[in-house]
């Protein structure tokens, strides 16, 4: 485990071939593609670009030899964060990554002062479940009918 910058990126982290770094708006067509493949309602093109400008919002993209194929993004708010998106690509899923940027997020909210994390999941979405209970996210609520086409939101915590 390495930190130190690219040549092109800022990377904030390096392990062999995977880095993460900041999202900028130069990476959302690549961005575009991951979330129009994860997720049934995706978030606009618009919408990213103003995250990037929101001042309590943190982006998070993750390469593996040179390419996109993950991002994360948070809140941080009176040292709560709170998870807004994360998926990896479908062709790099189940090797690992997801771990490695997620843990990053954790490691890096922690270390500007915030003492609790939380996300919503569908109760549908195993995967991503065992994914947080494996850092130690509980359950701690049920949004009714949150997402658009009325599934529930599992509302998941960890406290640091
Ligand atoms: C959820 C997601 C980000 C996980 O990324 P990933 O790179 O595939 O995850 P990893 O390979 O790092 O696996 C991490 C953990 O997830 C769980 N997991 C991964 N693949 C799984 C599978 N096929 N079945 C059950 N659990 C699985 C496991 O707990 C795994 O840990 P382990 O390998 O130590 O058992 C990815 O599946 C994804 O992008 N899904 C679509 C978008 C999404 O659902 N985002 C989350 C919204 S809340």
């Amino acid at each position: 485990m390495a930190q130190r910058s690219g040549d092109r990126e800022p990377y904030l982290w390096e392990e062999g071939d995977f880095k993460i770094s900041w999202m900028r708006p130069y990476h959302l067509p690549q961005v575009m593609a991951i979330e129009q493949s994860s997720f049934p309602q995706p978030w606009s093109y618009s919408l990213f670009l103003s995250e990037l400008s929101n001042q309590a919002a943190t982006y998070f993209v993750a390469f593996f030899q040179g390419k996109i194929i993950g991002y994360l993004g948070l809140w941080m708010v009176w040292g709560e964060t709170h998870i807004t998106t994360f998926a990896i690509h479908p062709a790099y899923r189940g090797e690992g990554f997801g771990k490695k940027l997620f843990g990053y997020a954790l490691n890096y909210a922690k270390s500007q002062g915030c003492s609790e994390v939380s996300l919503e999941v569908r109760p549908s979405n195993i995967k991503a479940q065992n994914l947080y209970h494996s850092f130690g996210f509980k359950k701690i609520g049920v949004r009714k009918r949150y997402y658009a086409d009325g599934e529930d939101a599992w509302v998941m915590k960890k406290v640091f």
